[in-house]
């Protein structure tokens, strides 16, 4: 990217062989001789830097610069000064000048100058980005949670009360991406359990002997693996929470033992007889409907109700489209500090398409498609093809967006169905093309009854 360098010098002789070295130097150059003309110039431009004679037909360039600084703080001005002149030269400096060259100028001196300058103010624009992003952490944990549609505020007023009262336990729902890890860690940190520990597992990342085992921790030789007393998940988030995640995918012999823990503040470590008594709030979050997982009985009537007594229920992004933007906004604003460039926006187009998108993946999906925004970006603006938003999703097509996820399966099994088609029921070639072994085809083919 080039920058914008603006000289306003009312000497053409001068102005033309400087454009002509920075030009040279791949910067754009824009050239004026009055106060009047750079006024227009300068609406019309982002100017990284202005060089400024000090002494215009129509105006003095330290009351111009004063304006300046008002108007355009982020750019950096270098005064051009008579010979000598010092005084005046000290006092730009106090007005805020980047710095002052004396006529006439020493190209060296001059092309040196400019690049600090850039430099500088591309430093100060992440400082700008760093305190408002602290002004931010700082102005309350909860507003981290970004949105200001009547939902979210809803939401977020709940959460608050949440944190503020003497919970024990806490389920949020909501589909995935939709901020519910977020809001755990969230609430934790707004309530009296704040500096106590914030412990965290995935119910679905593990087989159920291992949770448990991770959950309530074991005796040594409780089995053949335990080499050595293990403590658990609980006794580490003693005093503060203990966040089950994906607790849908909870075996129900564990989701027994859960309840009781839940009610007795006590449990056992595996292999052992000793209780041992905690106190340790309990969020639960899940993606799934546990009220059906219920009927069918593949989660617990009882630790349903005891979960569900205060519910937070996140709405997808799709049913609050007005915080799509500030949401993508903030988004824009890390990772300006995380990659160290300065975005401005999102062009209008842009805009437009993350408005009309349906966002079947929620805010997850959303910080995705503007990380990959900023990676692809060129300029200082986020354009549509950037964001590379699919396109057969849009929210306004499908105002009732209820198009549910086909079970991985499902999906699997037609992969496999048409790639057996296309390779006319040859298996090592349908093998070749899905990329897998012959033999896992084999299995594959069976399980799905498609031999
Ligand atoms: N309202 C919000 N404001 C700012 N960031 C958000 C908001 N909601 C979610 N996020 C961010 O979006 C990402 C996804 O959120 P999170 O991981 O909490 O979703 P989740 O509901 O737990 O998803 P999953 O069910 O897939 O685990 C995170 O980076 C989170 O910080
Ligand atoms: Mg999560």
């Amino acid at each position: 990217m080039s920058h914008e360098i603006l000289i306003i010098e009312d000497s053409v002789l001068v102005s033309m062989s400087l454009k002509d070295l920075l030009e040279e130097k791949g910067y754009s150059v824009s050239v004026c001789e009055t106060a009047k003309e750079s006024a227009k110039i300068l609406k019309k431009t982002d100017f990284s830097v202005a060089i400024l004679d000090m002494m215009l037909p129509d105006a003095n360039g330290r009351d111009l610069l004063k304006k300046w600084k008002k108007s355009y703080p982020d750019m950096a001005v270098i005064i051009f000064t008579a010979h000598g002149d010092i005084d005046s030269a000290v006092d730009c400096l106090k007005a805020g000048a980047y710095d002052f060259l004396p006529k006439p100028v020493d190209n060296i001196k001059l092309l040196s100058t400019i690049e600090n300058a850039i430099k500088h103010s591309a430093l100060s624009n992440q400082v700008v980005v760093l305190k408002e992003l602290r002004k931010r952490s700082d102005s309350g944990v909860l507003n981290k949670i970004i949105g200001d549609s009547p939902a979210m505020m809803e939401i977020v007023n709940l959460a608050k009360q949440v944190a503020q009262s003497d919970y024990s336990c806490l389920l949020i729902t909501g589909e995935s991406g939709t901020g519910k890890g977020l809001f755990a860690k969230t609430i934790h940190k707004a309530g009296k359990r704040k500096d106590k520990p914030f412990v965290e597992v995935n119910c679905s990342a593990l087989p159920a002997t291992l949770i448990e085992s991770e959950l309530f921790g074991h005796k040594r030789g409780a089995f053949t693996d335990a080499k050595e007393d293990k403590i658990g998940l609980f006794e580490m988030a003693d005093g503060g929470t203990l966040f089950l995640d994906e607790i849908g995918d909870m075996d129900l012999a564990l989701q027994s033992k859960l309840l009781k823990v839940m009610e007795e503040q006590t449990f056992r470590r595996i292999g052992d007889t000793k209780e041992i008594k905690v106190d340790v709030a309990i969020i639960a979050a899940t993606n799934q409907m546990l009220e059906q997982h219920v009927e069918c009985g593949k989660f617990r009537m009882d630790l349903y109700y005891r979960l569900n007594v205060i519910p937070l229920k996140l709405i997808p992004l799709r049913e609050r489209m007005k915080d799509v933007m500030s949401i993508a906004d903030h988004f824009l604003m890390e990772f300006s500090l995380k990659f160290g460039k300065q975005y401005k926006g999102f062009s209008k187009d842009a805009v437009k398409e993350l408005n009309s998108y349906a966002w079947p993946g929620n805010v997850r999906e959303l910080r995705n498609v503007v990380e990959r925004g900023c990676i692809l970006s060129q300029s200082d603006e986020i354009n549509t093809k950037e964001l590379m938003i699919p396109k057969d999703l849009t929210a306004t097509r499908s105002e009732n967006f209820a198009i549910p996820p086909l079970p991985l399966a499902d999906i699997e099994k037609m992969v496999i169905e048409s790639a057996m088609n296309n390779s006319d029921g040859n298996k090592n070639k349908a093998a070749k093309v899905l990329g897998i072994h012959r033999t896992t085809l084999y299995k594959k083919l069976e399980e799905y009854g498609l031999d």
